[in-house]
């Protein structure tokens, strides 16, 4: 078996994915060039773009952003590497209307991903979203509802579904080599600056204010808010718990082979500085599942000190040992007194663990792992890695444990679907209020 279609398939196996999505192309038919449109490229749409640019059979045809400096620099960059400047063009629905454009690449602020999202697989484009898949619950469960109505693909990019050597793992815990696993914990630290507090300031002529809140319900421009920094702000962002969150957590859903907890509980603050940060810069968020296991994760936003020497990972705990996963890479070790290390499995290269200060792609050579399951998706029908029908499944987790902390309590989860029982106050965080005309559906 040739190593790609094993990676496929070891891929395809650490997933619960059902949906088969319809083949871009006649199986046989050489490859067909893929088109690609990329949303949002300052700093992870940079990276994306490029990436996609430097992929066989690829063109990136536009690039799309509201703001002339990073809409210049993007069209600059790839045009170097592929030979062809892309188009450039600030609204994405514009983009949408040409027919030549097979996949749509999001890495714009989190409260565009799952409108975007949408507006693309209702234009018949196959969707990239970055994590995570949605800024509130309902958006999730609009787009695994879009997933089946439209028939397009809608890949989540939380590489690590896609890292051989986490998949490997993976499937080593679920092959039983720790035992049963009842415990997993995962961790994020950080060096972030305060924000401090901003200030009403004239909208930057590069940049146009309206399209970027787009379905945001709108507000005055603050010189705290754009690049960057919307991330603190629950309007547009949704803090660290999804920042990076999503990845941890889940990796910790998917070691445990499960779907939904059944309790979620909440603790943190802003500690760190005091400014206009909406979220907790220090968090941990508690889970209970109905199979008999727990997790836990860690964030620290504004304090560097690593666990397991790295700035973010996991481990799982089993009734015969521990399994470390950190990077591409994972350890196995036993459950003497003193552990033992009883196997040690690491990506070939030297710099493949995930640098948490880097915030723009911690890995070029690993995104373009995901990047290309995603285009062999589209060109062969695959089964991606991470399908938003189970992306969301994560990325509701670390909503869920926003809404416990700002409700300040623990929350009782239906674990046959996800949403919060017998509380109507948190269950008022479930969606979002729109900018008139906005709104998005399905
Ligand atoms: N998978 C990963 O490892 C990873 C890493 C970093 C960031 N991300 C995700 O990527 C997304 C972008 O993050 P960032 O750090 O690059 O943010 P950023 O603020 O640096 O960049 C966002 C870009 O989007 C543009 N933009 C805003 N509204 C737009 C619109 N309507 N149309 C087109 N462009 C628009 C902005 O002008 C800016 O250039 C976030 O959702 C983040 O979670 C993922």
């Amino acid at each position: 078996m040739s190593t790609r279609r094993k990676f496929i398939q070891q891929a395809a196996i650490g997933t619960a994915a059902t949906l088969v999505p319809v083949p871009f192309f006649a199986k046989g038919s050489p490859a067909k060039k893929i088109t690609v449109a990329v949303m949002g490229v300052r700093s992870r749409g940079y990276a994306l773009a490029t990436n996609y640019a430097q992929m066989p059979d690829t063109e990136v045809a536009y690039i799309c952003d509201v703001d002339k400096e990073y809409l210049e620099k993007g069209l600059d960059a790839v045009e170097k590497l592929q030979g062809k400047r892309p188009k450039g063009e600030k609204d994405i629905r514009k983009v949408l209307e040409d027919k030549s454009i097979d996949a749509l690449v999001i890495a714009a602020p989190d409260h565009w991903h799952a409108p975007a999202a949408l507006l693309g697989v209702q234009a018949g484009k196959h969707v990239y979203v970055e994590k995570p898949c949605a800024h509130n619950p309902n958006e999730g469960e609009m787009l695994v509802a879009a997933e089946k109505k439209y028939g397009r693909i809608i890949q989540m990019g939380n590489q690590r579904r896609s890292w051989s050597k986490v998949v490997e793992g993976i499937n080593e815990l679920h092959a039983g080599i720790i035992g049963r696993v009842y415990f997993a914990k995962g961790w994020y630290t950080n060096n972030r600056a305060s924000i401090g507090f901003g200030k009403e300031v004239p909208v930057p002529d590069k940049l146009d204010w309206d399209l970027w809140q787009g379905p945001a319900p709108r507000t005055a421009y603050h010189d705290n808010y754009h690049p960057y920094e919307w991330h603190w702000f629950r309007r547009w962002g949704t803090g660290e718990a999804l920042n990076n969150g999503t990845h941890e957590i889940d990796v910790i859903r998917w070691g445990l082979d499960v779907d939904y907890p059944s309790k979620v509980v909440a603790t943190g603050g802003r500690y760190h500085f005091r400014d206009d940060w909406q979220f907790p810069d220090t968090m941990v968020v508690n889970f209970e599942f109905d199979k008999g296991a727990a997790a836990s994760w860690e964030s620290r936003s504004c304090n560097t000190y690593p666990i397991e020497g790295d700035s973010r990972g996991n481990i799982f705990f089993g009734e015969k040992g521990s399994m470390v996963i950190i990077g591409n890479n994972y350890s196995v070790y036993d459950n003497s007194p003193k552990p033992n290390l009883i196997k040690s499995v690491k990506e070939e290269r030297s710099n493949a663990t995930a640098v948490s200060n880097n915030t723009m792609s911690p890995d070029a050579n690993l995104d373009g792992v995901h990047i290309k399951n995603f285009l062999d998706g589209i060109r062969d029908g695959k089964p991606v890695s991470s399908p938003v029908h189970e992306g969301f499944k994560s990325v509701l987790m670390c909503q869920l444990g926003n809404i416990s902390w700002m409700t300040g309590r623990q929350l009782h989860i239906d674990p046959r679907n996800g949403h919060i029982m017998g509380d109507p106050e948190a269950m008022a965080h479930w969606s979002r209020e729109y900018e008139p005309g906005w709104a998005p559906v399905v």
